[in-house]
């Protein structure tokens, strides 16, 4: 207890989505001002506001769309890694009542911090109202299956890979349930460190042009092949990549239908490094070819990964409708979210991979287009679709093939349209 009272004495008072809480000062333990220390005692870093305030608002679309479902009276949550406890205390205070929070962490520090945190706001919420537990997740979730405690939405946030949590998390949570899963191991979901990727998931990355969406993929199919052994599938709700990690949040079912609805949406995405066409096909490789059809190069390909869709476009119109509806000060990042969302509401429509004009442009050897609206508009003449991707400013997504593309953008730069 003595060693708590130490490390109290370092506690600063800050604030986020008008909730006052204790946290450790982040400044001290950044040299970077993105990344923290492992020396942190609790773990709080600021920027990841916006990872707390977008989950505040798929949590409430996730309430919104299951009310007609009329499974749950109390809405269960497991905030799995809560650290400071700041996503419980805003979770508790943005959602519908009644809910009931377990707010977990193996770190025994930070139960004493998110205790003092629920004292400092007990004119909003008490410790009945979110629970506290010191466990390793994975036994925490095996705990309330074991029990038959299911949850409505379990949130997992690590440091790193959520690899070793995700197939005990889709046990603790309720038939059409919601996970929301974040994942900071970038390098290796996108293909920057490819041996750590198979034996993380079992899964062959592509450092392609479009690695980031190709980290979702994985991450989504890693997910669903989790959870097939227990006769459970996936439904992606919601996916997107942001600074430093990308996050999912994915509902899980019952039945063998959606399992092979799951696997229909598997396969692998084979990618030409020299001209990078690209395509995905399903798990059956028989009539893969490795010959680019364009240059006849080699192909590399990345899988088995998720080909499907990665939102489902009627929550993420919820999604877009609970934000509006937010005050900035609860969600201090709206702007930035309905920017991303609205992107989101429109990418689901094209082929996997997104084409990133700068590295095609560089590829061509031509003048970077800095036109994005142009080309797209374009695009859209020449009889096809595109759009922007929230993934990256200077990418898009479309279905126009790659070789009509690369002459629009020599056409562009022989014009001097940049
Ligand atoms: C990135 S932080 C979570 C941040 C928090 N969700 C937030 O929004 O501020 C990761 C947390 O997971 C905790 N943790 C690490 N391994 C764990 C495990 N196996 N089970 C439960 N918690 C764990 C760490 O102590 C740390 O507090």
């Amino acid at each position: 207890m003595e060693d708590f009272e130490t490390y109290f004495q370092q506690l600063i008072i800050n604030e986020e989505g008008g909730i006052r809480f204790y946290s450790f000062d982040s400044k001290k333990y950044s040299n970077t001002g993105v990344a923290l220390k492992k020396s942190m005692p609790v773990f709080y870093n600021p920027i990841q506001e916006f990872n707390r305030s977008i989950t505040l608002i798929a949590y409430k679309a996730f309430q919104h769309i299951s009310e007609s479902d009329r499974n749950f009276e109390i809405l269960k949550i497991c905030d799995s890694m809560a650290a400071s406890g700041i996503r419980s205390i805003r979770l508790f205070k943005f959602l519908k009542k009644p809910i009931q929070i377990m707010a977990n962490d193996l770190n025994p520090l930070a139960l004493k911090v998110i205790q003092k945190n629920i004292e400092l706001n007990s004119e909003l919420v008490s410790l009945s109202d979110i629970e506290l537990f010191n466990q390793d997740a994975r036994f925490l979730f095996e705990d309330l299956h074991n029990k038959r405690i299911y949850q409505n939405i379990i949130d997992i946030d690590p440091f790193g890979t959520p690899n070793i949590f995700i197939e005990s998390a889709i046990k603790a949570v309720n038939i059409n349930g919601l996970i929301g899963i974040t994942a900071t191991d970038t390098a290796v979901l996108f293909g920057v460190r490819p041996s750590a990727c198979i034996r993380k998931y079992n899964i062959k990355s592509l450092r392609s042009s479009f690695l980031k969406e190709v980290g979702l993929r994985i991450l989504l199919y890693y997910s669903a092949s989790r959870a097939h052994p227990y006769m459970n599938y996936i439904e992606p709700m919601l996916s997107f990549s942001s600074d430093h990690y990308i996050r999912i949040f994915i509902r899980i079912h019952k039945g063998k239908t959606g399992i092979n609805k799951n696997l229909r949406n598997s396969g692998y995405i084979f990618w030409c490094r020299k001209c990078d066409w690209r395509r995905s096909i399903g798990m059956d490789l028989h009539e893969a070819s490795f010959s680019c059809p364009i240059c006849q190069s080699k192909l590399d390909y990345g899988g088995p990964l998720w080909i499907g869709s990665l939102n489902n476009s009627e929550y993420v119109t919820e999604c877009i409708k609970t934000l509006e509806d937010s005050e900035k000060s609860v969600i201090p990042s709206k702007k930035k979210i309905l920017k991303i969302l609205n992107m989101i509401s429109f990418e689901d429509k094209f082929p996997p991979g997104y084409f990133d004009l700068h590295k095609i442009c560089d590829m061509l050897n031509i003048s970077v287009a800095k036109k994005t609206e142009l080309i797209l508009e374009s695009i859209r003449n020449l009889g096809y679709d595109a759009a922007r991707t929230h993934i990256e400013p200077r990418a898009i997504k479309s279905n126009v093939p790659i070789e009509r593309l690369k002459s629009l953008l020599i056409d562009f730069h022989q014009k001097n349209i940049i």
